[in-house]
């Protein structure tokens, strides 16, 4: 089961002492949570109209390709947009600046990929199953396979009203493996070709991505599972933040407003402990390879 571990951190341009990045790179790979109690982002005040619900626009999140600069999710003015663009823009360097101090054994091999800001109330939203993240679950996306590659994610709690973010965490990757694998479907053969051919994945669904995303939804789907797994709660508050590889620990969003996240894709190989990873669990347990 995920542990909350935490670093006293208390900016993001903390210069990190060895047993610091020891302490982080054994935490996170070992399945827990890293917690920064009192890392806060600030919102500056003119970026104070941006915590407001209506600045989403259909979907749940607003994305940023921080390389391009190009928003998505949103469909407010021209001067809404360069706040946001500057806001998480200004957290997507903050938490790469955080990573090359905490982390140094991933900057080789890290690649920077998409900022979310989460402006909506979680709790009492209405969703598909399958998107509905208020359900344990391991992240794994239809349309963005990653053959094997870790997802490590920032997130920081910039609610202005003293709300946390209240998370669920449950067992460990390796038992949610031995607890499903055994029923999932394999791969049908040439499907991921036809996936990608038409469009509806960005690039080939690896056999890994194929059992991870099967994991994720039979996860979501078992109403039983989701009531009586072992598992904790957990309140991040404002002014908190914190780091997961969340295609490893199993997690749940129940309630809360207004975050930042920052997502990262890791090499396995670029992990110290590469044993820990989903694609080496689930290729000891299959005894095959699943790129
Ligand atoms: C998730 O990754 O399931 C959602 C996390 C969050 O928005 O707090
Ligand atoms: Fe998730």
């Amino acid at each position: 089961m995920a542990n909350i571990i935490r670093l006293p951190i208390t900016s993001w341009k903390y210069a990190c002492s060895a047993a610091e990045q020891e302490r982080a790179l054994y935490a996170l790979e070992g399945g827990n949570v890293l917690l920064f109690p009192q890392l806060r982002f600030s919102v500056q005040q003119n970026e104070n109209r941006l915590l407001s619900p209506a600045i989403a626009g259909d979907g749940k999140n607003i994305s940023l390709n921080p390389a391009k600069g190009t928003l998505r999710g949103s469909d407010v003015d021209e001067t809404h947009r360069t706040l946001l663009r500057n806001m998480m823009l200004r957290f997507a360097l903050y938490t790469r600046t955080l990573l090359q101090n905490l982390l140094p054994h991933y900057e080789a091999g890290l690649q920077q990929a998409r900022t979310s800001y989460r402006p909506l109330e979680i709790a009492g939203r209405s969703s598909s199953w399958r998107k509905d993240d208020t359900r344990l679950h391991v992240d794994s996306f239809p349309s963005s396979p990653i053959q094997g590659k870790r997802i490590l994610r920032v997130f920081t709690n910039i609610n202005p009203h003293g709300q946390p973010r209240t998370w669920r965490l449950g067992e460990s990757f390796d038992d949610i493996a031995r607890r499903y694998l055994p029923t999932l479907p394999q791969p049908i053969w040439g499907a991921n070709y036809a996936l990608q051919l038409f469009g509806l994945t960005k690039s080939r669904r690896s056999a890994y991505d194929h059992f991870m995303l099967q994991l994720h939804d039979r996860m979501k789907a078992d109403a039983a599972y989701q009531s009586q797994v072992s598992q904790t709660v957990h309140d991040f508050p404002p002014g908190s933040s914190w780091m997961v590889f969340t295609d490893q620990v199993s997690h749940a969003a129940m309630s809360g407003q207004y975050a930042l996240e920052q997502t990262y894709y890791l090499p396995v190989d670029s992990m110290l402990d590469s044993s820990q990873a989903p694609l080496r669990v689930l290729e000891r347990l299959l005894g095959r390879t699943l790129t």
